[in-house]
């Protein structure tokens, strides 16, 4: 019997951000079914150093609890000039309740005189998809930018108002339709490159 192609595999999504789940239908919702997460499930304990390792542990959670594949990512955004912070600590790098406009401030006073050329920054995302026997496969993504001196455009969330990727021609992710951020993000990036990794695997959604 041929399989009934209308029929999408089924993928719980991890997260709760709205923001997330919206930008997840968009890249995967073609393919799969995007199923939020349950609201009962347990919260993860983001306690891993890499983003690898929350990603995967968040996916395996969710994964064990719904019986489902799960997918779940991990986002970071590394600042040369501070050693690489806030990385895995980005969501709560002003403090554990921190809004994105407390992060955004935290990072613009923690950058205060330091020249457009020590700018440098990159975001990376890492994509876990996890299947209820923990089995899985990950993909990566990055994008290079500079942090601008002060938050500029009103599209997206989080830090994109004072991150400026290499190939935005001077602006902002802020500044950019979502069609145009989607183009050259790191999340973007990564579910292109597990994508890729579950081609590799073979179709283990079944
Ligand atoms: P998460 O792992 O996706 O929750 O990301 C950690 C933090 O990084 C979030 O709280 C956001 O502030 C920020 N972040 C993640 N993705 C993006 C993005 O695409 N643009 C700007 N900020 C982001």
């Amino acid at each position: 019997m041929k399989p009934d192609l209308s029929v999408k595999p089924k993928l719980v999504v991890a997260s709760a951000n709205p923001d997330k789940v919206a930008d997840l239908v968009r890249l995967l919702g073609e393919r799969f079914e995007v199923v939020a997460r349950p609201t009962d499930a347990p919260e993860t304990i983001e306690d891993q150093d890499t983003l690898e390792g929350n990603s995967v542990k968040k996916a395996t959670e969710i994964a064990e609890f719904s019986g489902c594949a799960a997918l779940a990512d991990d986002t970071g955004l590394f600042v040369a000039a501070l050693d690489g912070r806030p990385g895995v600590f980005s969501a709560r790098y002003a403090g554990e309740d921190a809004s994105y406009q407390d992060n955004v401030d935290k990072l613009l006073g923690e950058l205060s005189g330091v020249g457009d050329e020590d700018r440098l920054a990159e975001f990376r995302t890492v994509v876990a998809l996890i299947l209820p026997d923990g089995s899985g496969v990950t993909g990566e993504g990055s994008v290079s930018g500079v942090i601008t001196s002060e938050p500029v455009g009103e599209q997206g969330f989080g830090y994109d108002p004072v991150f400026a990727p290499d190939e935005g021609e001077g602006q902002t992710f802020a500044q950019m339709t979502r069609e145009q951020k989607q183009e050259i993000s790191h999340r973007a990036r990564a579910f292109r490159s597990l994508e890729m990794a579950l081609e590799r695997a073979g179709n283990i959604l079944g």
